[in-house]
Order: structure tokens, then sequence, then C-alpha cells
């Protein structure tokens, strides 16, 4: 099997719900287990930032899918790279719905909205994401 990682940033049309939130998140851990795609989601209200990880035609299949679904807009591929390992092995899908406050404050990387997934450089974006993910577990750890 050829292990590929796309991470993609797109504009969300409307903020989502928290519903809507949990909904998105059900079908895609119900989904994208039997196709071993593993992955973490970042929302915030304006952008989403995603990174999918699996076989390569599943993932591919899944981010076409994904690029045509009618609540987002200008899906943009950041980094597409086959790794030795995945970053986010147990989660069908990880979630963070704080990405304007959890990301770093690196002002290169911030639009008038807060943080914006499309202006952090293509080497840097598994690093944002991990440290979004690592930020995410401390919040959840004091709570
Ligand atoms: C930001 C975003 C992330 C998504 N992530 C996934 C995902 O990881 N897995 C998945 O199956 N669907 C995901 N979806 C939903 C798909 O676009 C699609 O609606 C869903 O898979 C159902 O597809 P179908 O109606 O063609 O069966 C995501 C949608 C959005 C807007």
């Amino acid at each position: 099997m050829k292990l590929v990682r796309l991470i993609y940033a797109s504009r969300l049309l409307n903020p989502l719900s928290k519903p809507q939130v949990q909904q998105l998140l059900s079908t895609s851990r119900a989904r994208n287990g039997p196709e071993q795609i593993t992955g973490y989601l970042c929302l915030s209200s304006g952008y989403a930032l995603q990174c999918l990880e699996g076989p390569r035609d599943a993932v591919n299949r899944l981010y076409n899918r994904i690029a045509h679904d009618p609540r987002h807009e200008d899906v943009t591929v950041l980094r597409y790279v086959e790794p030795w390992r995945r970053l986010f092995p147990d989660w069908n899908m990880g979630y963070a719905g704080t990405l304007s406050q959890a990301a770093p404050s690196s002002a290169r990387w911030r639009d008038a909205t807060g943080f914006n997934p499309y202006l952090v450089e293509s080497d840097l974006i598994e690093n944002v994401i991990e440290s979004l993910c690592e930020q995410l577990e401390r919040v959840a750890l004091v709570d």
C-alpha cells in the first residue's frame, strides 16, 4: 500500500453550527474507518484545514468528494507527500474547532479574520497542524 498525506485549505461559505459539525464528523468517521483513512480537521468561522492520510487511491477519491462539497470553496491542496508514518494514526478524523485561537500567532499567517491557513508555507503546514493538535490536547487536559 502506498501511504499518502494530503493537506488542503478551504473557505467555508457559512460558518458551520455545532450540530452541523457533529454530523460532518460522524459521517466522516464512519466513512473514513473502512477506507483506512485517518486525519485531522480544523475549522474556524471562515476556513477549514484538513489533513487526510491513508492509501493513495482512497485519499484521492475522498479528496475529490470533499472538493465538490458545496459547503466550502477555493479548496486548495497545500501539501501532498508519501510519508513514512501517519501523523494521526489513532483518529478516523480528529477535530479542533479553534483554528483562530489555537494556531501559532505568527503575524505572517494572519489576516483581518485571524489565522489564515492559505498563508502557511507548504513545508511548515504539518508542524502547524501538529501544534494545533497538541494545543487541543492541552485544552482537553485543563478541562
Ligand atoms: C471541511 C469538510 C471536511 C470533510 N471531511 C470528510 C471526511 O474526512 N470524510 C468524509 O467521508 N467526508 C468528509 N466530508 C463530507 C464530504 O464532502 C461528503 O459530504 C460526504 O463524504 C458524503 O458524500 P456523498 O454525499 O457523496 O456520499 C467533509 C466535508 C467538508 C466540508
